[in-house]
C-alpha cells in the first residue's frame, strides 16, 4: 500500500492554478487510457499488467532459481531503462552485506576502462580450490546495439567462452527485442538463451518485463509478487486514477510556479536507486522542447550534510518528494551505555527507525519553512509488493503529467544527439544509432 501526500504543497498554489493543472491532468489521464497521445505505440506497460504473462514469470523464476543454486557471480549488462529498475528494486529490497546468492555485477552501464579491465581480472580469479567462479551474463538491451553494453559485452563474452567453452552459450542469457539488430545476429549464430522486450515497451517503463524481472529473481525476490503489486495498483488506479492525477496536477502547477527542480529524496539509503530510477523515468520523459522538471535524487541525512543547505536557502527553484517508509526497517535501537561519554543516553532504546524519522519530520519541517513544497509518497512497508505499487505509481504520473504538459513522455530524441556526435568521433562509418 502507498499514499501519496500532497498537503504540504498545496499551500503554495492557489485553488483556481491547481483546478487549471488538474484539468491538464485529467486530459493527460484520458491519453492514457484512450491511446489517443502522441507516442501511443509505447503503451505496452499497461497491456503487460491487464493481460499478466504468468508462464513467463514461472519461466523467468525458475532460470532464476538454477542460476541462484550454480551461479558465484551474476552479471546484468545493460545502460539506462535497460539496468537501471533491477538495480532499484535489488538494493530496495536485499540485505547490504552478505545477501546470499551470486554476486550482482554490473557492467555495460559506462565505458570506463578501468572498472572493465578490473571487472575482467576479477572475473578470471580463481577460486581457493583453483576452478573458475561460476558466471552468468545478462545482457540487456531493447536495440541490441547500444554502445557501451555492446563494447562491454564484446569484452565479457570471450572471457566466459575461454572458461567454459560450449557451456558459455547455456551461461549468456541475452534480453533484447524480438527481431532485428547485430544481438539478434548473434543470439541465432551462439545458440544463446533469449528473452523478448516487447515492442511497445520503451526501456525505462521496461522493469516488470524480463529486463528488470530476471536480474530481481536471481537476486532472490519474489517477483510474481512483485508483479503483482503493480498489477494491484494498476487496477486501482484504472477505477480511480484520482491521486495520480492531483500528484501530476501538483508538479505541474509547481513548474508553471517556476519549480524546475525536484529533488526526490529518502532517508532509506537503500532507495537510493530506486530514486535513480525515477530520476530517469522522469527526466528521459519530460525533459523536452525546451519544457521539465529536473529530477535530483538526495539520500539523507547524508546530504543534509551536502546539499542540505543549498535546498535550505539557495535559489528557490526547488521541490521535494520524499520517499517514505512507515514499518520499520530494522529492529536496531540505541545502546545504553554506563559511561555516557558522547552524551547519547538520551536516545538509548530508541529504535533507529524512530530516530531516522524524527530527522525526516524535522527536515520537511526545515525545507517547508525554507519555501520548499514537499511531497510526501509513502510505503507501508519495504516489499516486493509495495515495491510493485510504487513502480507502476510512477510510471502512471509520468505518462499523465508529461502529456499535460504538452510533451510526449516516451521518445528521446535528444539521446540520440550525443551518439551522433560520439560515433562521428569515434570514425563509426555508419553513422546510424
Ligand atoms: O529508456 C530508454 O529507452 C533508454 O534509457 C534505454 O533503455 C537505454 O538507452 C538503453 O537502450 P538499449 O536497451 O537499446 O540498449
Amino acid at each position: 500500500m502507498i499514499e501519496c501526500d500532497i498537503s504540504f504543497a498545496r499551500k503554495y498554489i492557489t485553488e483556481q492554478d491547481f483546478d487549471a493543472a488538474k484539468k491538464n491532468a485529467r486530459q493527460g489521464s484520458q491519453l492514457i487510457k484512450s491511446g489517443d497521445g502522441p507516442g501511443t505505440e509505447w503503451l505496452g506497460w499497461r497491456d503487460i499488467l491487464s493481460d499478466p504473462n504468468d508462464a513467463e514469470i514461472e519461466e523467468i523464476s525458475t532460470l532464476a532459481a538454477q542460476i541462484r543454486e550454480q551461479a558465484d557471480i551474476f552479471i546484468v549488462c545493460g545502460i539506462g531503462g535497460s539496468y537501471l529498475g533491477a538495480k532499484a528494486v535489488i538494493e530496495a529490497l536485499s540485505p547490504h552485506f552478505g545477501a546470499d546468492g551470486p554476486e550482482i555485477i554490473y557492467a555495460g552501464h559506462h565505458m570506463g576502462g578501468k572498472y572493465l579491465s578490473q571487472l575482467l581480472s576479477y572475473l578470471k580469479e580463481k577460486k581457493k580450490d583453483g576452478s573458475h567462479k561460476s558466471i552468468y551474463l545478462n545482457v540487456i538491451s531493447k536495440s541490441g546495439s547500444t554502445l557501451e553494453t555492446a563494447l562491454s559485452f564484446r569484452m565479457i563474452r570471450p572471457l566466459l567462452e575461454e572458461m567454459y567453452e560450449e557451456e558459455a552459450s547455456e551461461r549468456i542469457i541475452c534480453t533484447t527485442g524480438k527481431e532485428g539488430g547485430v544481438l539478434n545476429k548473434l543470439i541465432e549464430d551462439k545458440g544463446y538463451r533469449k528473452f523478448i522486450i516487447p515492442d511497445n515497451v520503451g526501456g525505462r517503463f521496461s522493469v516488470l518485463t524480463p529486463v528488470g524481472l530476471l536480474p530481481i529473481a536471481v537476486a532472490g525476490h519474489d517477483i510474481r509478487t512483485l508483479f503483482y503489486g503493480a498489477v494491484g495498483a494498476f487496477n486501482r488506479y484504472e477505477e480511480n486514477p484520482e491521486p495520480v492525477i492531483e500528484y501530476a496536477a501538483l508538479r505541474h502547477a509547481m513548474y508553471r510556479k517556476g519549480k524546475t527542480i525536484d529533488v526526490i529524496s529518502s532517508f532509506e539509503p537503500e532507495l537510493k536507486s530506486f530514486g535513480g530510477w525515477i530520476q530517469q523515468l522522469l527526466g528521459e520523459s519530460e525533459g523536452k522542447e525546451g519544457k521539465g522538471i529536473f529530477p535530483a535524487v538526495a539520500t539523507y541525512s547524508t546530504d543534509l550534510h551536502s546539499l542540505g543547505q543549498f535546498i535550505q536557502q539557495g535559489s528557490r527553484s526547488l521541490m521535494e518528494t520524499f520517499i517514505t517508509v512507515k514499518l520499520p526497517t530494522s529492529k536496531l535501537t540505541v545502546n545504553e551505555l554506563v559511561e555516557n561519554g558522547d552524551k547519547l543516553n538520551y536516545l538509548s532504546g530508541k529504535h533507529f527507525h524512530q530516530v531516522n524519522a524524527k530527522a525526516r519530520e524535522g527536515t520537511i519541517e526545515a525545507h517547508s519553512s525554507g519555501d520548499v513544497p514537499v511531497v510526501k509518497i509513502c510505503l507501508h512497508a519495504l516489499n516486493e509488493e509495495n515495491i510493485g505499487e510504487l513502480i507502476y505509481f510512477y510510471e502512471l504520473l509520468t505518462g499523465i503529467y508529461v502529456y499535460s504538459i504538452g510533451v510526449n513522455p516516451f521518445d528521446q530524441p535528444g539521446v540520440e544527439d550525443y551518439k551522433k556526435a560520439m560515433y562521428r568521433l569515434l570514425g563509426k562509418e555508419n553513422q546510424g544509432t
